[in-house]
């Protein structure tokens, strides 16, 4: 069994197509519940609150991280993904409901957090709703509600001018996955470790985190 974020309190973010809110604003109140405007979309960004919502988090990670990029053999499926204090994100569009995007937040023992698996669905991609920016954000307002003080992820290397436009700043040099070059980051407001920098600059073979890491 997965674990699910399903019936835990989920503080949410939202944007709007048309006043595009993300990508540098403010970010806004983590219990930010704003109404749509009238004819346009909105888009929530929340741990995933059914089950149903968990299942397309895991879809939309599958079709890019599984199908397209060919990361992992079957499933990207591990076990952070079982670990109940795991937070699988999805980014709901309303009207409709549909899932435009994942991210999940794992911890580590330590109390050092990871996001990973960051994506897009598709038709939602490069949109006004700035989707990308609204998970990450999500994402980080979330981690930091848990009290944490260090948030990192990797990164492929195609994408760190993204997350430096939002604010995150590079740890360390380039590491090499599944032939793919990676970028250990963190956002503004968290500390940056002693040993994971030196780790990240090894290069060669990829460290622990990276292997779950995913993107
Ligand atoms: C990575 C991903 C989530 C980004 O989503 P997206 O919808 O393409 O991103 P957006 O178009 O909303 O981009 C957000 C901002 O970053 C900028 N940006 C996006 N990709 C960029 C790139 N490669 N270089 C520079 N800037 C980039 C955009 O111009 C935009 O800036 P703006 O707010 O000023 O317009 C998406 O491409 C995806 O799902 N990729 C496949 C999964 C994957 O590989 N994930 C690994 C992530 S490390």
């Amino acid at each position: 069994m997965v674990a699910t974020g399903a019936g835990r309190r989920t503080p949410a973010v939202t944007t709007h197509d048309r006043d595009q809110a993300v990508g540098g604003a403010p970010a806004a109140s983590p219990d930010s519940t704003a109404p749509g405007q009238p004819g346009g979309r909105s888009l929530v960004c929340r741990i995933a609150a059914s089950v149903e919502e968990l299942n397309a988090h895991y879809s939309v990670r599958e079709t890019s991280f599984v199908r397209h990029q060919g990361l992992f053999a079957g499933s990207d499926v591990d076990d952070f993904d079982r670990d109940p204090r795991t937070m699988h994100l999805v980014a709901v569009c309303e009207p409709t409901g549909e899932v435009a995007g994942a991210v999940r937040c794992y911890v580590r023992d330590d109390g050092v957090w990871f996001g990973g698996r960051l994506v897009v669905s598709q038709a939602f991609r490069a949109s006004k709703l700035k989707v990308a920016p609204a998970l990450v954000r999500a994402a980080e307002e979330h981690v930091r509600a848990t009290g944490a003080t260090t948030f990192l992820a990797y990164i492929q290397c195609r994408y760190v001018k993204l997350f430096e436009h939002i604010g995150w700043v590079r740890i360390g040099g380039e590491v090499e996955y599944a032939g793919t070059p990676h970028q250990l980051m963190r956002p503004g407001w968290s500390d940056e470790p002693d040993g994971v920098a030196e780790t990240a600059s090894l290069g060669g073979s990829p460290p622990a985190d990276l292997r779950a890491a995913g993107g």
